[in-house]
């Protein structure tokens, strides 16, 4: 199998290695700006620049902007999407590159899910959802049917976001928040019901 180059050695970037390895990967190599870092999951950390480096690359970093950027400038590279065995996933799902769905998670049918997002551990997205580029579901999210949700905005851990809403890009969710209505502005959003902080 090809060589994965994951950028970002971080507790983010190890459950990205676990995930790549139990799909197959072998060959695994980190790059990350910390010079001090030398091993991340008991694989190599190269450098700081994979430019001179063949195979796949892998954005492992938590936030959403510096992923897009580095998913951008490195996109005439393959990008992967890295599902964990234990999540589920319909078959009429659709998931773009970049994209990492982690363990204990359920995608169900017809949701289709952009690239470079993360859809982390025990979350869930429900039918026909849209969930665009570059947005995080964190641990134990749950996005009921048919919500949109626009690039770039994290659904912080255990949050609910209730069925048939439309939450804009930019919006940061807070951890346990349950939104029940439309979010027009971006922000941030605390409580239950979610209000603007
Ligand atoms: C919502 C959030 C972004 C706010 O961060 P912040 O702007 O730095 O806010 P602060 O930590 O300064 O807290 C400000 C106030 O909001 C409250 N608050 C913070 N997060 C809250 C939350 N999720 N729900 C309810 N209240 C919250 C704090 O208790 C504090 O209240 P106080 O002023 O009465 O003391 C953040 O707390 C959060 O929920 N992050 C999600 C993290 C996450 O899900 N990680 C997942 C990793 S997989």
């Amino acid at each position: 199998m090809t060589r994965l180059n994951i950028i970002g050695a971080s507790g983010h970037g190890k459950v990205v290695a676990d995930i790549a390895k139990l799909s197959g990967y072998s060959d695994i190599v980190f790059f990350d700006d910390n010079k001090d870092v030398k091993e991340c999951l008991g694989f190599p950390v190269l450098g700081t620049s994979l430019e001179a480096t063949e195979g796949e690359v892998f954005v492992a970093i938590g936030n959403c902007k510096i992923r897009k950027r580095l998913m951008e400038f490195y996109k005439d590279r393959i990008q992967p999407v890295l599902i964990h065995p234990n999540a589920v996933v319909a078959d009429s799902v659709t998931l773009e590159r970049g994209t990492v769905v982690m363990a204990g998670s359920v995608i169900n049918p017809d949701a289709k899910i952009g690239k470079g997002c993360i859809i982390n551990s025990c979350s869930s997205v429900d039918h026909d959802c849209l969930i665009n580029d570059y947005v995080h579901v964190a641990v134990g999210a749950h996005v009921c049917g048919t919500v949109t949700v626009g690039e770039m905005t994290w659904i912080g851990a255990g949050a609910t976001i209730i069925n048939n809403v439309s939450i804009c890009g930019e919006c940061f969710i807070g951890a346990g928040a349950t939104v029940v209505k439309d979010i027009d502005c971006r922000g941030k959003y605390i409580g239950i019901p979610a209000k603007k902080k």
